[in-house]
């Protein structure tokens, strides 16, 4: 089954009235891709049947949602970039008195974690507040809870290793059964809540934005216009973190940054 990008748009722009959710800027070959996935578990043979069927019931988009933003991560991903973090960005953040992240599209929290953690031992950790946000709320529900499968600890203690971490990982949460529940000491700092980078607009100034693998599921403009919305909500030298196939390239506002990190993909606001 394939469908025109005519109709693609169409379905788009019907989810985007009814809904409030504007997927229309994602890259397209992407969603494309995905619904029809989606299409195909629901056993949905048609795209104007399912066009019908998504605007009139809120519990199918529900599940769409899940499949479009797709939820994938982990703690301390690609281990270099927390490296860098270490070296070259947290210092400097240890200078402001008050210190305020955003991390945008945190999926199920484990980013967040990573960051606090880096934080913490830094000595920092009770003077930030991280602001953890994404548009899919059964995520934001599993991030806030901050319950993570056991199985999972052993990669992510070694990426935490792999980072510079030389403590004891494990003291960071509790194992019950077979999950681990991390600190509460972790969590008091962070607020999470729902923000959809494609509509809505900027809440505060920080001193750094974290939003990796999110943009490259967006095309150009939408890139551009979220990358708008983080120099708007960066204070001046606040650095910007994104994911390593990620980059300023469709920004007006590029040469408003520097690299701190060209290989890990870490700017600074220079103006
Ligand atoms: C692949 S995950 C990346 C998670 C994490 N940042 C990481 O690098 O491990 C992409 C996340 O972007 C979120 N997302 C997609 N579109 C978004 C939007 N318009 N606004 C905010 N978050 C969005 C998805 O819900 C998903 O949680």
């Amino acid at each position: 089954m394939n469908f025109e990008n005519k109709e693609l748009k169409d379905l788009l722009e019907s989810i985007r009235y009814v809904y409030g959710y504007d997927f229309t800027d994602y890259a397209e070959a992407s969603v494309r891709r995905r619904i029809l996935h989606f299409m195909a578990y629901k056993k949905i043979e048609a795209l104007d049947e399912f066009g019908k069927m998504i605007v009139r019931d809120e519990k199918l988009f529900e599940e769409f949602i899940q499949v479009v933003s797709v939820t994938v991560t982990e703690m301390f991903r690609d281990p270099s970039f927390y490296k860098s973090l270490r070296e070259n960005v947290m210092k400097r953040l240890a200078t402001y008195p008050f210190i305020k992240i955003w991390v945008a599209g945190c999926a199920t929290g484990e980013e967040v974690y990573s960051i606090a953690i880096l934080l913490k031992e830094e000595g920092i950790l009770n003077r930030s507040v991280i602001y953890a946000t994404d548009i899919n709320q059964k995520s934001l529900q599993i991030a806030k809870e901050g319950v993570y499968a056991v199985e999972n600890m052993k990669s992510h203690t070694a990426n935490y290793q792999k980072a510079g971490g030389i403590e004891s990982f494990s003291d960071y949460y509790k194992a019950k059964y077979n999950s681990v529940m991390f600190d509460k000491s972790l969590k008091q700092n962070i607020v999470f809540s729902p923000h959809n980078l494609a509509v809505d607009k900027s809440f505060n100034e920080f001193q750094f934005i974290i939003c990796r693998n999110v943009l490259i599921y967006f095309n150009q403009q939408l890139q551009n216009k979220v990358i708008n919305l983080f120099y708007e909500s960066l204070c001046t030298f606040g650095f910007l973190g994104l994911g390593s196939k990620e980059s300023l390239l469709f920004s007006e506002k590029r040469k408003k940054f520097e690299e701190t990190d060209r290989k890990e993909k870490i700017f600074i606001k220079t103006e």
